[in-house]
């Protein structure tokens, strides 16, 4: 009960879900890795995906993780139930918690990369879960990059969200941010959409239901000490560790190679 939540992403992104389950799990213990040596996974087919997801979840099962986070939207929607089916721990996906969310909205657009969106996964998900809501599905595949660069409050993002979300504006209620870098983006996403459109961002529904699954089987934390968390990039841990902190909102005192 006292090791750490694993959790991994392609880069940075899943560092803004990670801000979050420390805001709800003050108490718990994080070892993040970053793959960022194959970064993105966006525009990778599903069985890459999966290799990668495989290794990630492989390395951070060797650092004794009791739980583990998948924030990465492209992996979630291929390989969660691969790792749910091979882990021998309890695994929290994106699309479950996105899922809860959606519920209010009538006409709903679905932002990701390319892999998320060409999965259909959230699209057939809501169909299903909530069948009145009309569903815009968004491939942004321009938006990792430009996030990763530092550029997400540049003018040529303006320029590129708009011409991928013109087509939606006055069809939608809000959009769904399911890729864990787009919450960057939302002053840029705001200005474009229109600030009346509801931007959901799952990070918070997904920390309460690592939460809830904690309690449940009696794995929170209760080591007297200060928890402690672990960065691990597969490349550039330096840049890692300077970029990191947009993302998770703190410093990162130190990001160790994978
Ligand atoms: N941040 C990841 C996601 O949520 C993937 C970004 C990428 O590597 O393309 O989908």
């Amino acid at each position: 009960m006292n090791g750490p939540i694993g959790l991994f992403d392609s880069g940075f992104g899943g560092l803004t879900v990670m801000r979050e389950l420390i805001e709800w799990l003050p108490n718990e213990s994080f070892v993040y890795l970053g793959d960022t040596a194959n970064l993105p996974y966006g525009n990778k087919s599903p069985e890459t995906v999966i290799r990668y997801a495989r290794a990630n979840a492989a390395f951070l099962m060797s650092q004794g993780i009791k739980l583990l986070v998948i924030p990465c939207h492209t992996a979630s929607c291929h390989a969660l139930d691969v790792l749910r089916q091979e882990l021998p721990i309890p695994v929290v996906g994106m699309i479950e918690p996105g899922l809860q969310l959606v519920q209010p909205f009538q006409r709903i657009a679905i932002l990701g990369t390319a892999s998320t969106i060409a999965s259909g996964l959230y699209q057939t998900q809501i169909a299903q879960c909530a069948p009145q809501v009309k569903i815009f599905a968004q491939a942004c595949p321009l938006f990792v990059p430009l996030i990763e660069e530092g550029f997400h409050e540049h003018e040529s993002a303006y320029l590129i969200a708009q011409s991928y979300l013109e087509e939606l504006k006055g069809k939608i209620d809000a959009a769904l941010l399911a890729c864990t870098h787009y919450p960057l983006l939302r002053k840029v996403l705001s200005a474009v959409l229109g600030p009346d459109i509801a931007l959901i961002e799952p990070a918070v529904s997904a920390a309460k239901s690592v939460k809830a699954i904690l309690m449940q089987k009696n794995l929170l934390r209760t080591h007297p000490e200060s928890p402690r968390h672990q960065f691990f990039a597969s490349d550039d841990p330096e840049k890692f560790r300077k970029f990191g902190k947009l993302f998770l909102g703190q410093s990162i005192e130190k990001v160790e190679k994978k």
